[in-house]
């Protein structure tokens, strides 16, 4: 009988593909075993290329089969679990992107307008490259390295210590007169001939052989064996810092010579830039030279060059205010659409795929890519059977741009966009205003189901280690995951899960501990996981600060189901929850199928009350405080931020529930209204000693 082994990936049906990865993964994972713990391949490194590439073909092709423990997720031999984990004492944030002069120029504006600036004070920022590898934590203490980290979800990363000691430009003692705790931040990276030659010898080794730089660095650090690093031409560039214990300076610029002097390589070449001129003129000058620049690069980082600046501008969300990373234009190529699939997200929102012949588009190969709406394939006039333009930056989902003229089958009829939902055949409907059509479905429609309970074991949400889409799916369809609620009862079907295929005693028994370990869960992440639309990260964590508990949070809710009460003009008030939001809120809590799902959770599972961070000493936190009239020291922004990073909630109006409005002077019909509410009303003078108070203990 023929193998599926001998079938063209292309030739494959799903359940075909399914059943192959299945094999690979399997078969590669024993390979990696013999090569790297046993020292002793059976077989020889074209075949074993020969297997990876296989399984890389047949996921670009079902990307949606691609198993968790698929060799492609797995660079490198160690598994990711083969590392302790480290929770960073600041944590590492990522950057905001711009993509044009515009979004730069806004950045500029943006510093300007928080920190007050007038109008003939320059911005000076520093400009340096954006390496294309993987951010890692360096720890000294006493001058002593003592330990390196990956950055992981920014919060808690691996411990790699061993790893990183091995690289020549990491010092591991730092000359006298350094910080007694110091943390300083970089990438980890290959340079390109380096990568071409490690390829080459990888391959005449039969070792793996790796897509790009960025990956084979990633691999390289995260090995179980050092000794397996050290072979590697990882490098390292300094460009941040987390934990000091004395100043660093007045400046970037100078801490990047302090950094030089201490032992570190900086990330060159870089400029000081006192124009949006000089930024932009450094942007177009790097890109220009791409490709004389030994390392990859995806755009040119801006950051404020004064540090007393950039610690009052602080950050939002995960990103600081004080940089950006302006990006390099994407990649682009041409190939074919063979089909468009309409995915049904955990709201219910219809999203077009285009499936392409697939494609290598800087580097990567592309078989699937987004075409947002229904509008947008409209606009274009987007067919089947068309080629297209498709676009790849970074990390963002592909994208087709446009349709290439001229070269469209004679046969292809426009793209019909359906009018039901492609899962449960629920009218499909389009709201006033809106771009995206969705699914009317709600709670009967299991492909909403499914995606919300991916959603609620999510990295950001529940974050349950072991379970990925596929599981979850399996889980579905065989009744033993319906509700995010039968997730804290799957303890009892261990038996059923043990049996299944794919499972064992050891695979069960992780997924039920990493359950066990999320019965008390954050309110933050609780409030996240729960999918309601619009309710990101960032606005739940609002919540969560405002309301303090899901208790607290689910009475006010109710009593907002009422339009003129307290309450709602109270969740009206809040800053950074718009009209549109507080809709949303209110329909998911006035839906009573919510109602029983949060009742089930409560019963199941303890979410801790908020505590505000860092704050828990200020007077000022948990309190509710409007700002309103002209502030002498600060800007709005900057106010609120720092009475934020205090615990405080910021409003933009009135109720009897706020605790101060600090008044500038120019205040009007706030400061009259405060006085009617008896709301305490504080000078920004007095507003500042109250806020600084506890610290200067
Ligand atoms: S400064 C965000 N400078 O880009 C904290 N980051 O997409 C300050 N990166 O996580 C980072 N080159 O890993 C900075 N010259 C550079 C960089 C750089 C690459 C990475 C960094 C960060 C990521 C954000």
């Amino acid at each position: 009988m023929a193998s599926l082994r001998d079938v063209a990936p292309t030739s494959l049906l799903p359940l075909e593909a399914a059943e192959e990865l299945k094999a690979l993964a399997q078969e590669i994972a024993e390979h990696d075993r013999r090569y790297y713990q046993q020292d002793a391949p059976a077989v020889s490194d074209a075949e074993y290329d020969a297997l990876r590439r296989r399984n890389e073909a047949i996921e670009a092709l079902f990307p949606h089969l691609a198993r968790p423990d698929s060799p492609s997720k797995r660079i490198g031999a160690a598994p990711a679990t083969g590392f302790a984990k480290v929770r960073h004492a600041r944590p590492m944030l990522s950057l905001a992107n711009a993509f044009s002069p515009e979004d730069v120029a806004d950045f500029i504006d943006r510093i300007r307008r928080f920190l007050g600036l007038a109008d003939d004070e320059p911005v000076v920022l520093v400009a340096e490259p954006k390496i294309d590898g993987l951010s890692v934590s360096l720890r000294y203490e006493g001058g002593r390295l003592v330990q390196g980290a990956t950055r992981g979800d920014g919060e808690e990363g691996e411990n790699v210590t061993a790893n990183l000691q091995t690289l020549a430009d990491i010092p591991r003692q730092l000359p006298a007169g350094v910080p007694d705790i110091l943390e300083v931040r970089g990438e980890v990276y290959i340079a390109r001939a380096d990568f071409a030659e490690m390829n080459r010898r990888q391959e005449a080794e039969g070792g793996k052989v790796f897509a790009n730089p960025r990956n084979a660095a990633a691999g390289s650090l995260r090995q179980l064996d050092p000794a397996v690093t050290a072979r590697r031409p990882l490098r390292f560039f300094a460009y941040a810092w987390g934990e000091v214990s004395a100043p660093l300076g007045r400046t970037i610029w100078e801490l990047r010579g302090k950094l030089r002097a201490w032992g570190f390589t900086v990330s060159e070449p870089a400029r000081l830039c006192p124009s949006l001129d000089d930024t932009l003129a450094f942007h177009v000058d790097l890109e220009s030279r791409r490709a004389e620049v030994p390392y990859d690069m995806d755009g040119v980082v801006y950051k404020v060059d004064r540090l007393d600046w950039l610690e009052r501008l602080g950050q939002v969300s995960r990103s600081p205010r004080w940089a950006i990373a302006h990006k390099f234009p994407a990649e682009k190529a041409e190939t074919v659409v063979r089909a468009i699939e309409v995915q049904v997200g955990r709201t219910g929102v219809l999203t077009p795929v285009a499936e392409l012949e697939p494609i290598t588009v800087g580097g990567v190969v592309v078989a699937r890519a987004t075409l947002h709406n229904e509008d947008y394939i409209a606009e274009r006039d987007i067919r089947v059977g068309d080629h297209v333009i498709v676009q790849r930056a970074g990390d963002v989902i592909p994208q087709v741009l446009a349709v290439v003229p001229g070269k469209r089958p004679a046969e292809a009829p426009p793209y019909a966009f359906p009018r039901a939902c492609p899962i449960c055949r629920s009218a499909a409907v389009r709201e006033d205003g809106m771009a995206a059509r969705r699914c009317t479905g709600g709670l009967v429609c299991p492909a909403q189901a499914v995606e919300r309970l991916k959603h609620f074991v999510s990295r950001d949400a529940f974050d349950i280690e072991g379970l990925g889409d596929k599981h979850i799916e399996a889980f579905w369809q065989d009744g033993l995951l319906r509700s995010p609620a039968d997730l804290f009862r799957l303890h009892r079907h261990g038996d059923a899960i043990r049996g299944r295929e794919g499972w064992g005693d050891k695979s069960a028994d992780n997924l039920l501990g990493a359950i066990e370990k999320r019965r008390v869960i954050a309110l933050p992440r609780f409030l996240f996981a729960l999918g309601i639309p619009q309710i990101g990260q960032a606005s739940a964590k609002l919540l969560a600060r405002h309301y303090g508990s899901l208790a607290l949070l689910r009475q006010a809710m109710a009593e907002a189901q009422e339009p003129d009460s307290e309450a709602r003009k109270a969740l009206q008030a809040i800053d950074g929850i718009g009209p549109s939001m507080a809709a949303d809120l209110l329909a998911f809590f006035a839906e009573p199928h919510n109602g029983t799902l949060l009742d089930d959770l409560a019963g199941l599972l303890s979410v801790e009350d908020y505590v505000a961070p860092a704050a828990a000493d200020s007077p000022v936190a948990g309190k509710t405080v409007v700002f309103t009239g002209t502030l002498a020291t600060l800007t709005r922004d900057e106010a609120k931020a720092r009475a934020e990073a205090l615990g405080a909630k910021v409003a933009g109006s009135l109720s009897k529930r706020t605790d101060y409005l600090v008044a500038g002077p120019g205040a009007g019909s706030k400061l009259k209204k405060a006085v009617e509410l008896g709301v305490t009303v504080l000078t920004e003078e007095e507003w500042l000693a109250l806020a600084a108070g506890p610290l200067e203990a």
